[in-house]
């Protein structure tokens, strides 16, 4: 059975649960009246007066006690596993084992889940003088009035299905199931001037009805077995029909598939099974991202399609390049005949005019390209994409040739071989270009900044010691400020201002305002100086640079510019403050952390890691752009490490800051997994902080919520590095839909937390 069909065959096999719970409790009553009530222990449920539908709970998950609320097939002539669910209440929610649904005193459906004290969803018709429910003939639900108005109906609000005499009007969609995260974008979707189109996210049209173009169009499924759209007098404009048209079928069904495809059913009694009479897509394979990220879609021998990968370098779910960024000893281009590669987010890969040899050239010479793919259907183009995944299709009558990358080392490119491991900054190698930095331009101005110290010191003579004029008038070859302790005393009044944990505001004497940093935790001497050394010689703007440094007995301070505008957490806290940080403030700060922490992991050639990112470590200057501070020193039971720690470390980190800051919710655990909950299921513009005027740019919020999810990948291996995480917040680079990130692998102990730290000190 090749791959798409078992996604459709599983999906039918869950039915086959689902129906044993149905079994037991059949309520046949035509009119539901105010107050039922169905419960999933006691597996009871509504049925239409002809028998032929049932309202009830049931299971479409794996997992154990999470229950959806909805109408399926119940007639008697339609054995158990085949029962298919037509509509679910709203669409995919979730309840669990200790749930009951009622149509309330006051007229409305509620699903009510008792365990966690929630309501999972509602019909919101409290005050609608709704009278009574009736389960219809035709599967659909529907709420009444005293005057027998229709108030709500299931019909209105459709999941995955039409069924004969429903609708879908401008706007509305049809969603596949969410079973299978990878499929879940398709939609089915009126536009506005008249076309049904099936679409992958909302910016892919992979079909469309070829209907006249014609405002306030309906859709409409006949019991005949047509899909038509109807113009306002009830006219059919444009229709399709199933096979059987003409045929006496005692039900059908249109659904949008899991893979993506639209196809009408009906029922066939001879051989007890629902079967396909219409698809819009003819050739599956044409179905965008119809393969995910499982390979190339083809056709086997028998007529079905099936995903392939041609590497067999997988990892379980997907398909992966044999090229990784970087090859030690040159490159390959192997060449794939008849097939078509194209990435998948974002869909719309550069295309450029060119010969095939300069398409090949074009990947060979971008160290991000990992396939090309050159097509000339009149004009020739070559598109290519940059991701490490495979998706496309195979057709011998396609005349496009394809150039995956490979490197030419026999090991990397060896399909057998298990992924490389990730790759590692070098501690050995020096930061030339930040020790040139520092000794030219820098050194002048903290000379300057010495000499108003000196004279500062001068003129307070008498309140401070004699040897901590000595202290100044040896400045550090790194233009560093070494500080006594009486200095810093001095400077920070004694410790008058806190300013954060362990912070404080000072003064130089040049009115300079600077924040001191009492690490309060022992560090040898000898290890303090030599990583304070270093991280004195790195400069970034999204830095916050570190001035100078006490190193006396057991006192540890760390010197650092002052950012007027204080950390981000207090932004997030107040709500007046807030309100500056606009959705344009929070896109750029993730981009200006994520820019500084790859800097610090390998744009200086030296590894340092941050350590511990977090909100209060992020502060904002005049112009709101973020520094990030206290790096390289992170404080483990009293113990300060340098550099301690790994970049995973780092990347889970910044993933977490990003929800933190486009949620506005500061308690990370539970609102990740909300955050990516509502991603899943389609709900981004809930994830946004409300508190932002004029909301979220939707294909940003999109792309750092993705990669976000990515960072925070419970499975470290999945982890991007910071450098492609700042080409992602960029736009520079595409970025699949992310897993769960809650999902640990198989060998938990290389995920615990002990591997966060590394002895680099
Ligand atoms: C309901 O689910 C919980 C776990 O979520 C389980 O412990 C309990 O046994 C279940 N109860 C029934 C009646 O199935
Ligand atoms: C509807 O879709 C068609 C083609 O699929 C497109 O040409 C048209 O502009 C769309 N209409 C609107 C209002 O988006
Ligand atoms: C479509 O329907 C709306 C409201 O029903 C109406 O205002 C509009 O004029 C209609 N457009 C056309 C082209 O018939
Ligand atoms: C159904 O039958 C009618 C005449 O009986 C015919 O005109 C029509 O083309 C048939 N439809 C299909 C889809 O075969």
């Amino acid at each position: 059975m090749d791959m798409l069909q078992k996604e459709c065959f599983l999906r039918l096999g869950l039915l086959l649960c689902v129906s044993f719970g149905f079994l037991l409790h059949p309520v046949v009553t035509a009119v539901i009246p105010l107050g039922s009530k169905l419960s999933v222990v006691d597996n009871d449920f509504w049925v239409s007066s002809n028998g032929d539908f049932a309202f009830g709970f049931f299971s479409i998950t794996d997992e154990p006690n999470q229950f959806s609320v909805g109408i399926r097939f119940n007639s008697k002539s339609i054995p158990y596993s085949q029962q298919t669910l037509v509509w679910i209440a709203g669409a995919h929610v979730k309840v669990s084992n200790m749930s009951y649904f009622q149509l309330t005193p006051q007229g409305e459906l509620v699903l009510f889940d008792s365990l966690h004290g929630v309501i999972g969803w509602s019909s919101q018709t409290g005050n609608r003088s709704v009278v009574s429910a009736v389960l219809h003939d035709n599967g659909n639900l529907v709420l009444i009035d005293t005057k027998q108005n229709i108030i709500w109906q299931s019909f209105d609000t459709p999941s995955d299905t039409l069924l004969p005499g429903q609708s879908l009007s401008v706007y509305e969609t049809l969603r596949a199931s969410t079973k299978n995260p990878q499929t879940s974008y398709y939609t089915l979707y009126l536009n506005a001037s008249g076309r049904l189109q099936l679409r992958y996210e909302s910016n892919v049209v992979y079909w469309s009805s070829e209907s006249p173009s014609t405002a306030n169009l309906t859709a409409f499924l006949t019991t005949d077995g047509s899909l038509q759209l109807r113009d306002q007098k009830f006219k059919s404009v444009w229709s399709v029909f199933g096979e059987d048209h003409n045929d006496s079928v005692s039900y059908r069904f249109l659904r949008l598939d899991l893979d993506g495809n639209l196809r009408l059913y009906s029922w066939t009694e001879a051989s007890q099974s629902w079967r396909s009479v219409w698809q819009a897509v003819e050739n599956q394979c044409k179905v965008f991202a119809t393969c995910g990220k499982r390979g190339v879609c083809v056709f086997n021998a028998s007529g079905s399609a099936e995903c392939r990968c041609p590497f067999k370098v997988t990892d379980a779910n997907n398909c992966l390049v044999p090229y990784e960024h970087d090859c030690a000893s040159g490159i390959d281009m192997r060449r794939y005949k008849n097939i078509y590669l194209y990435g998948i987010y974002p869909p719309d890969d550069p295309v450029i005019t060119s010969s095939l040899q300069q398409c090949e050239q074009l990947c060979l010479n971008d160290s991000r390209c990992t396939v090309a793919t050159f097509s000339n259907n009149g004009s020739p183009q070559c598109s290519i994409k940059k991701t490490n995944y495979i998706t496309g299709y195979e057709d011998p009558s396609l005349s496009t040739i394809s150039f995956v990358k490979s490197c030419s080392d026999p090991f990397a490119a060896d399909p057998g071989l298990k992924k490389s491991p990730p790759r590692k900054p070098s501690p050995q190698r020096l930061c030339v270009r930040c020790m040139v930095g520092a000794a030219s331009g820098t050194f002048v101005i903290f000379a300057f900044v010495q000499l108003g110290i000196v004279f500062f010191i001068r003129r307070r003579k008498s309140s401070i010691m004699g040897r901590v004029a000595l202290a100044f008038a040896f400045p550090n070859s790194k233009g560093l400020m070494v500080l006594s302790f009486a200095e810093i005393k001095s400077i920070t009044g004694d410790f008058k201002n806190r300013i954060g944990p362990n912070m404080f505001k000072g003064v130089l004497p040049s009115n300079c305002l600077v924040a001191v940093k009492d690490l309060n935790a022992s560090i040898e001497e000898r290890k303090f100086r030599s990583a304070v050394l270093k991280i004195g010689s790195i400069h970034h703007k999204n830095l916050v640079k570190l001035e100078g440094y006490c190193c006396e007995f057991n006192n540890r301070y760390l010197v650092y510019e002052y950012a007027k505008n204080g950390s981000l957490d207090k932004y997030l806290d107040d709500s007046t403050l807030c309100k500056r940080l606009t959705w344009r403030n929070r896109i750029e700060i993730c981009s200006s952390v994520a820019k500084a922490i790859c800097y610090l992991h390998s744009g200086c050639r030296e590894f340092i890691s941050h350590g511990n990112l977090k909100c209060e470590n992020v502060m904002l200057d005049e112009d709101s752009v973020a520094k990030v501070s206290e790096y390289g020193f992170a404080i483990v039971d009293g113990e300060a490490t340098y550099c301690g720690f790994s970049a995973v470390k780092d990347v889970g980190d910044f993933g977490k800051l990003v929800v933190t800051l486009l949620t506005g919710q500061r308690d990370h655990e539970q609102v990740c997994e909300w955050a990516y909950e509502e991603w899943k299921e389609g709900r981004i513009a809930n994830v946004v902080d409300k508190r932002i005027e004029g909301g979220a740019i939707t294909e940003e919020l999109e792309r750092a919520l993705r990669i976000a999810f990515w960072c925070i990948q419970m499975d470290k291996d999945k982890r991007p590095p910071m450098e492609e995480v700042v080409r992602v917040l960029d736009g520079t680079l595409n970025v699949d839909p992310p897993p769960s990130p809650f999902q640990l692998p198989c060998n938990p102990q290389e995920n615990g937390s002990e591997s966060e730290l590394e002895s680099v000190v």
